[in-house]
């Protein structure tokens, strides 16, 4: 097994099943497409992006982006950071079909989990981890979801809270929500 993977299976993170029972869905190679990805506060305006429309005609057409993702805290390891997959069921969100969570060392498990077109915002892998103060400026920007770390996941449609924040503080200085459609492997 990956040893990425094996380590977030033992050490760095918890998995498992959604509460309530059994997801009924089907698993397996994946794509995802996003429809919105927002801040978790109308008051925080760190992000402000505009997402085409998937469609499902053109599958093999990944989304353009507009707008900005504005970093104005730097991360490194001596952060927390986690991420959380509700998943829809039966018009409820299922919460917690997923976790994700590195108490410690939350930048590089960020850096690692990302896709490229994310973690190439962090210091390169083999370097101390860090994602520098910067506005990441989006400008029909091409992004393929690619998460080789996952080959397998349930399809469905998902809401993903990723929050990031300094060891030892609850309050997250990062708290972001996505809302995207996990289908099955385009071409195959
Ligand atoms: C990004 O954040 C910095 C620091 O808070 C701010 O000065 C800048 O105006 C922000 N940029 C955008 C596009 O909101
Ligand atoms: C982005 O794409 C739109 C529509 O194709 C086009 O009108 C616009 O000029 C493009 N903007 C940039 C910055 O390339």
């Amino acid at each position: 097994m990956d040893p990425f993977v094996f380590k977030i299976l033992t050490t760095a993170a918890i998995l498992r099943a959604a509460s309530g029972g059994v997801i009924p869905t089907f698993a397996g190679p994946w794509n995802a497409w996003v429809e919105r990805f927002t801040t978790c506060s109308e008051d925080d305006k760190r992000i402000f992006l505009k997402i085409s429309h998937f469609n499902p005609s053109k599958k093999y057409e990944n989304q353009v982006w507009n707008g900005f993702m504005n970093v104005t805290v730097e991360m490194d390891d001596t952060w927390w950071s986690k991420g959380v997959l509700d998943v829809r069921s039966n018009n409820q969100w299922k919460e917690n079909a997923f976790v994700f969570f590195f108490p410690k060392n939350g930048c590089s498990g960020a850096r690692e989990i990302l896709t490229e077109m994310f973690s190439k915002y962090f210091s390169k892998k083999g370097t101390p981890c860090r994602l520098v103060k910067r506005c990441v400026y989006f400008e029909n920007t091409t992004v393929a979801h690619e998460y080789p770390r996952f080959p397998i996941m349930p399809y469905g449609y998902y809401r993903l809270k990723i929050t990031a924040g300094v060891t030892g503080a609850q309050e997250p200085q990062y708290c972001l929500n996505m809302l995207c459609h996990i289908i099955p492997k385009i071409g195959s």
